[in-house]
């Protein structure tokens, strides 16, 4: 059993599709065993994406993900992690495929670096930092 963070950003918890995301993990055999919904702070943001901070988008993401409320889920199952980016779908939603959340839900009046940043969820990308994820948004679980 491995564990993943998902991370329903605030453009997906705007406008309301918490209910329609979780269903697709599910339907990937993962089992919600956590869930918080929260104001990230900018501290939090900081250690959560501390491979971006230097990066050229990372003031947005940030002024993004704490402008609003954000629900921070944990998913387990057999390759929780590999199952949950796929399920997740790329980076970019325009990229991403069609079935996946990103591809699914996109919105397509955003463009450039912001239809990036807001690609309505986060998930972890090996099993190391979902660890160091969950450990960060929930502590010991
Ligand atoms: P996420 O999976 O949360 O991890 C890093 C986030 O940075 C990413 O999703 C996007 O929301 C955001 N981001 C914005 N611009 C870029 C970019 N050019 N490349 C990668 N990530 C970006």
């Amino acid at each position: 059993m491995e564990r993943t963070l998902i991370i329903l950003k605030p453009d997906a918890v705007k406008r309301g599709l918490e209910k329609d995301i979780v269903k697709r993990y599910e339907k990937a055999g993962l089992k919600q065993v956590a869930r918080k919904e929260l104001s990230a702070s900018v501290a939090l943001l900081r250690a959560h994406y501390s491979t971006h901070v230097d990066k050229p988008f990372y003031p947005n993401l940030e002024k993004f993900m704490a402008s609003g409320t954000v629900v921070a889920m944990v998913f387990e199952g057999k390759d929780a992690v590999a199952a949950g980016r796929k399920v997740t779908g790329a980076t970019k939603p325009a990229d991403a495929e069609k079935g996946t959340v990103r591809g699914d839900f996109r919105d397509a009046s955003l463009t450039g670096e912001d239809a990036i940043t807001k690609n309505m969820v986060h998930a972890s990308a090996t099993k190391e930092e979902a660890e160091k994820e969950i450990k960060l948004w929930f502590g010991k679980l």
